[in-house]
C-alpha cells in the first residue's frame, strides 16, 4: 500500500477504536465519579492505539468477523493505560505529561490517579467478560483462554513483572546486563503486544502453532517497539510525543540505548521488526489466511521502526 494510503487507513483504523472504546467507557456520574472522570480522561487522551488495532487486525487476519473482539480490545487499552498512568506518578517516573496532556496525576492528584489506575485495571475484566454475553456457545472456551492470556500478561509475569525489574535497575548503583534488560523490556512492554496479538488469534480461532507463533511475532514487535521508546527518550521531539523527552536521563535509568548507544539501538529496532514480519510473512502462505490483513500488519509493523511518536 502507498504510504499515503496507509496513513489514512491507519486514520480510519484508528477512529474505529475510538468509538468502540467510547462505548465502554464507565459513565461519570455517582459518589464515585472523580475516579470515573480520572480514568476517562487519561483514556480519551488518545495515545496511538496500537494495542487493540493489532488484536482486531490479527483477529481479522484469521478470519475473525465478530463484535466478540471488541470487549477485548477495550480491556486491553484499558490495561496499557493503566500502566501509563501508574508508570508516571512520583513514586516511578514522575512525568507530567503524557499523551499530550498533563498526567492524570497532576489533573486529579496522586490518591486519585493510583485508584484510576485500580479502577482501570479492574474495570477492564469488567468489561472483557461482557464478550461471554455476545459469544456464541461453542465459542465461549476461546473467551475464557483469551481472559487467561489478558490476565498473565498484564500480571506478575507479564507487565507488572518487567515493571518491578525495570524500577529496580533504575535504583541499582551497577551496570545492569543485556540479559537483564531484556527480562525488563519484553516484560514491561512486549507482554501487552503478546496479549494483543494472541487474544486476537485465540478468538478467532487459530491453531496453538499459531498462536505461539503470533507470540513470537509480538516479542520482536515488542522489543523493537520499546527500544524505540528509549531512542525518541533521547532524539524525540516532546511535542511530537505528547510526552516528554530526557525523562530516563533525569531518571538515571540505564536504557537500550545508554547500555548499546544509539547506533545499534535503531539497527536493533530494524532486525528485530524484519524478524517480526519474517513470521508474518510464514502465516500469511497458510490456507485461510486474510491476504489483506497480513499486508496491512506488515506495513504496520514496517512503519513502527521510523516512529517519531
Ligand atoms: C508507551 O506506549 C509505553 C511503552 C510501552 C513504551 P505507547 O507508545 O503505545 O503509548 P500511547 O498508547 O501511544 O500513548
Ligand atoms: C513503560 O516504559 C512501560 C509501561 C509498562 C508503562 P517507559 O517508562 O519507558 O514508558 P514511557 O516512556 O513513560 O511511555
Ligand atoms: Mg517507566
Ligand atoms: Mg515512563
Ligand atoms: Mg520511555
Amino acid at each position: 500500500m502507498e504510504s499515503s494510503l496507509f496513513e489514512k487507513t491507519l486514520k480510519e483504523k484508528t477512529k474505529g477504536i475510538e468509538e468502540i472504546l467510547a462505548q465502554y467507557l464507565p459513565e461519570e456520574k455517582g459518589y464515585q465519579k472523580t475516579v470515573l472522570q480520572a480514568m476517562n480522561y487519561s483514556v480519551q487522551a488518545g495515545g496511538k492505539r496500537l494495542r487493540p488495532m493489532l488484536m482486531q487486525e490479527v483477529y481479522r487476519l484469521f478470519g475473525g468477523q465478530s463484535d466478540e473482539i471488541c470487549p477485548f480490545m477495550a480491556a486491553l487499552e484499558m490495561i496499557h493505560t493503566y500502566s501509563l498512568v501508574h508508570d508516571d506518578l512520583p513514586a516511578m517516573d514522575n512525568d507530567e505529561y503524557r499523551r499530550g496532556r498533563k498526567t492524570t496525576h497532576i489533573v486529579y492528584g496522586e490518591a486519585m490517579a493510583i485508584l484510576a489506575g485500580d479502577g482501570l485495571l479492574n474495570y477492564a475484566f469488567e468489561t472483557a467478560v461482557k464478550a461471554f454475553e455476545t459469544a456464541e456457545t461453542e465459542y465461549m472456551p476461546r473467551v475464557a483462554r483469551a481472559l487467561g492470556i489478558l490476565g498473565r500478561k498484564a500480571g506478575i509475569y507479564g507487565m507488572i513483572g518487567g515493571q518491578t525489574a525495570d524500577i529496580e535497575a533504575e535504583d541499582s548503583s551497577s551496570a545492569i546486563s543485556g540479559e537483564q534488560l531484556l527480562f525488563i523490556h519484553e516484560h514491561k512492554t512486549a507482554a501487552l503486544i503478546q496479549a494483543a496479538m494472541m487474544i486476537g488469534a485465540v478468538l478467532a480461532g487459530a491453531s496453538d502453532d499459531d498462536v505461539a507463533r503470533m507470540e513470537k511475532c509480538a516479542y520482536n514487535v515488542g522489543i523493537a517497539f520499546q527500544i524505540q521508546d528509549d531512542i525518541l527518550d533521547v532524539i524525540g521531539d516532546s511535542q511530537q510525543l505528547g510526552k516528554p523527552v530526557g525523562s530516563d536521563a533525569a531518571n538515571e535509568k540505564q536504557t537500550y540505548v545508554t547500555i548499546y548507544g544509539l547506533e545499534k539501538s535503531g539497527a536493533d529496532v530494524a532486525a528485530l521488526s524484519e524478524e517480526a514480519v519474517s513470521i508474518l510473512r510464514m502465516t500469511r502462505s497458510q490456507a485461510g489466511v486474510n491476504p489483506e490483513a497480513a499486508d496491512f500488519l506488515e506495513q504496520l509493523i514496517t512503519e513502527l521502526i521510523h516512529r517519531n511518536k
